[in-house]
């Protein structure tokens, strides 16, 4: 069976990483939820567009409040795979479905390479998301050298078949259109940096993603799964990136914190298919 691009849930999800004040940051959300009204979303869970936001945690809870009515879905930066405990400084699953978040960003980037998040810690923050009905975007990627040696392919099928292992075994008795995990491609070189992988780089690496996941899955699954991608995504190249076969949405950082471009990048996901 063979999913169009057309059938397949797009996502756009903003990182707002460690940046507004809380003022600003409900500012911005209710801007933001003012603008999206525009857009024609649809209940029909077979193909849809889904904007998600994750704010710092510390806005959560107030920005949820305040955005009951919205279309737009919350989402944490990271999540701890236990429940509760001795975890100082940690965020369990629970502590976020409780006030209202669906969704949870996972290994990304910066928290591998400023905070030690290993592969296998990537899986163990998945698995519990899942287990708890967070839907995890975790996140790959290759860092420059990576790439100039020849090794992309490698590093990210490394991290996919350690982050996404046992997954679906967890999701085995749900019934779901759109796979609950989505994958976010993000090139460690064009994250913050202005530089973007080109439409052509970003969908070869997506049709590998895709191709290991039906390895490792299903094609069905495989099928269903959203492949996002994240690096310098803004107002000008969402379009040209999200009108790939095989890029079904767009993780972004600093162009979200722009409610003009962030409203720009949701327009694209509109009319990519
Ligand atoms: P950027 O960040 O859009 O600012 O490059 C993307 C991300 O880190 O998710």
């Amino acid at each position: 069976m063979t999913f169009r691009k057309n059938q397949r849930e797009i996502i756009i999800a903003g990182n707002w990483k460690m940046n507004t004040s809380l003022a600003e940051g409900r500012g911005l959300a209710l801007n933001l939820s003012e603008r999206v009204k525009q857009f024609p979303f649809s209940t029909d869970d077979s193909a849809k567009v889904t904007v998600v936001i994750c704010p710092p945690y510390t806005h959560l809870h107030f920005i949820r409040a305040e955005m009951m009515e919205s279309t737009i879905e919350m989402g944490a930066q990271n999540i701890h795979w236990e429940e509760k405990g001795a975890y100082t400084g940690e965020i369990s699953a629970p502590m976020l479905t409780e006030i209202g978040c669906k969704w949870a960003i996972v290994g990304h980037s910066e928290r591998r390479q400023f905070f030690g998040e290993t592969n296998e810690s990537v899986n163990l923050r998945a698995a519990a998301a899942l287990k708890h009905n967070l839907r995890p975007i975790i996140c790959v990627g290759e860092s420059l050298s990576e790439r100039e040696s020849g090794a992309t392919f490698d590093v990210i099928g490394k991290q996919l078949m350690i982050g996404v292992k046992g997954l679906i075994e967890i999701l085995e008795n749900k019934e779901f259109t759109s796979n609950p995990f989505v994958i976010a491609y993000e090139p460690i070189w064009a994250i913050g940096t202005g530089k973007t992988a080109t439409p052509e780089q970003a969908e070869e690496v997506h049709c590998f993603i895709r191709n290991t996941l039906s390895e490792m899955t299903s094609e069905n699954i495989a099928e269903r799964t959203s492949l996002l991608y994240g690096g310098s995504v803004n107002a000008k190249n969402a379009s040209d990136l999200l009108t790939m076969p095989n890029v079904d949405g767009a993780l972004v950082g600093g162009a979200s914190l722009d409610v003009e471009q962030f409203t720009e990048i949701i327009r694209s996901a509109f009319s990519s298919y």
